[in-house]
This record gives structure tokens, C-alpha cells and sequence, in this order.
């Protein structure tokens, strides 16, 4: 039987940093789910197709063979994961992400990657949709504030610049386009474990999750 690990939670919350240490220590593949959404907004940026074109835009989505390769993903071979981290597609990608057709071609692909291998895949609907039937789900938050403080950080790090009330600001609107969008907005499966990392290591979140996994998969 193959193993499928479930992490949803808000943006920022540390998801894919997480599920990429889990990945390598279960040897499991990594699919990060908003890189797929994030995919489709690019291409669709690129061609000028807006999203209110749903079927222009499943028809892009229809073309797009994406795989992905430890932390990064290759779209028709292309790898775009620097690409779509750009703001101009953070701040377009909820709006594609809300269109139901586009959600129904990306969960199934995602399921039939569930389908071939052990995975950890991460988003906002993995375990109330996509995985609804896995055991290991988890819901990781953190305060939109300590969220902001990360970003702000993390770009920091990159030397770009990065001002701590826009980014908290982006995060407090796109949480809110998430978790208020009609078809399967950001909310906890009743059965995943949530864990608030606010005050939390990155190495205790990973340790928190590891024993999980283990005594729930036997
Ligand atoms: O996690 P992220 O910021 O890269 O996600 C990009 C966008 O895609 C974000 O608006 C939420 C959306 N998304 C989604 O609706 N469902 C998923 N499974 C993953 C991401």
C-alpha cells in the first residue's frame, strides 16, 4: 500500500520547508500543489489569458505535463520553480486557484500521483480532498504576524528588498481569498493533526510530524 502524507495550512506557514525534510527522511515524493496552481497562473500570465477565460485556462492547464524533481518542478520540461515564486503570480494565482474546473483537472492529476507513489504533497485542500483517506494528515499554522516575520526574512536572505506591512498585509489578503472561496476553501480536516509553529523550530515541527508518522502507519 503506498503512503501519503497530507499538510495543508495558510501561506507562509513553513509547509513546504517541512515537507521537503520529511520527504527525503521517509523517502517519499514531494508535490508541492501551489507550485501546480502557481504553474497554470505563469503560463496563463504569459499568453495574456485572464481568469475569468476558464476555458482558455483548463486548456492551458490540459497541455501541461509538470513533474517535479526533489523541491522543484518542471513544466514541459521547463523548470519554472523560480519563475512562478514572482509576486506579480502570487498575487494573481487565488484567483485561478478559485476557478472549479481548473481545481478538478489539478486534483485528479494529484491523485494519480498518489496513486503511483509514496508522497507528501502539500496546499490547502490535500486533506479534505485530494488525500481525504490517508491517516497522516496535518494542519500547520503559525500567526499571520510570525508568518510575515519569516517571509520578510527569507527575502531578506536573498537580498531582495522586503517590507514587513506589505507582505503581512498580502498574507492577510490571500488567507482570506483561500479560506473564503467557494469550492474547497483552506480548512482543517477534522482528522489531521495541527500543529501552530509560532513558537516552533523547524526541527520540532519535523519531530512532531516524524513520530506521528510512525505510530500512525503501521
Ligand atoms: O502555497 P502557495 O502559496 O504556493 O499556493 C499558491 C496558491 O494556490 C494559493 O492562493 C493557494 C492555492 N492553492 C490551492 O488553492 N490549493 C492547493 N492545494 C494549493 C494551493
Amino acid at each position: 500500500m503506498n503512503i501519503s502524507v497530507a499538510i495543508d495550512g495558510p501561506a507562509a506557514a513553513g509547509k513546504s520547508t517541512i515537507a521537503n525534510i520529511i520527504a527525503q527522511k521517509f523517502n517519499l515524493m514531494y508535490i508541492n500543489t501551489g507550485f501546480m496552481y502557481r504553474a497554470v497562473a505563469y503560463i496563463c500570465m504569459e499568453k495574456s489569458i485572464p481568469y475569468t477565460d476558464t476555458s482558455s485556462v483548463c486548456k492551458v492547464a490540459k497541455s501541461l505535463e509538470m513533474r517535479f524533481k526533489n523541491d522543484r518542478i518542471l513544466v514541459n520540461g521547463r523548470d519554472l520553480t523560480e519563475s512562478i515564486k514572482k509576486p506579480s503570480v502570487s498575487n494573481n494565482v487565488s484567483n485561478y486557484a478559485a476557478i472549479p474546473e481548473l481545481r478538478k483537472l489539478l486534483v485528479d492529476m494529484q491523485q494519480k500521483m498518489a496513486l503511483k507513489c509514496n508522497v507528501i504533497m502539500d496546499g490547502r485542500d490535500i486533506g479534505t480532498v485530494v488525500l481525504k483517506d490517508t491517516p497522516l494528515k496535518f494542519f500547520l499554522t503559525a500567526s499571520a504576524g510570525e508568518r510575515a516575520r519569516r517571509r520578510c526574512r527569507e527575502l531578506k536572505e536573498k537580498n531582495i528588498p522586503a517590507e514587513y506591512d506589505k507582505i503581512l498585509n498580502d498574507i492577510i489578503k490571500r488567507d482570506y481569498m483561500d479560506s473564503h472561496r467557494e469550492i474547497s476553501p483552506l480548512v482543517k480536516s477534522e482528522d489531521a493533526l495541527e500543529i501552530d509553529s509560532s513558537n516552533l523550530s523547524i526541527s520540532e515541527v519535523v519531530e512532531v510530524i516524524s513520530k506521528y508518522i510512525i505510530e500512525n502507519s503501521r
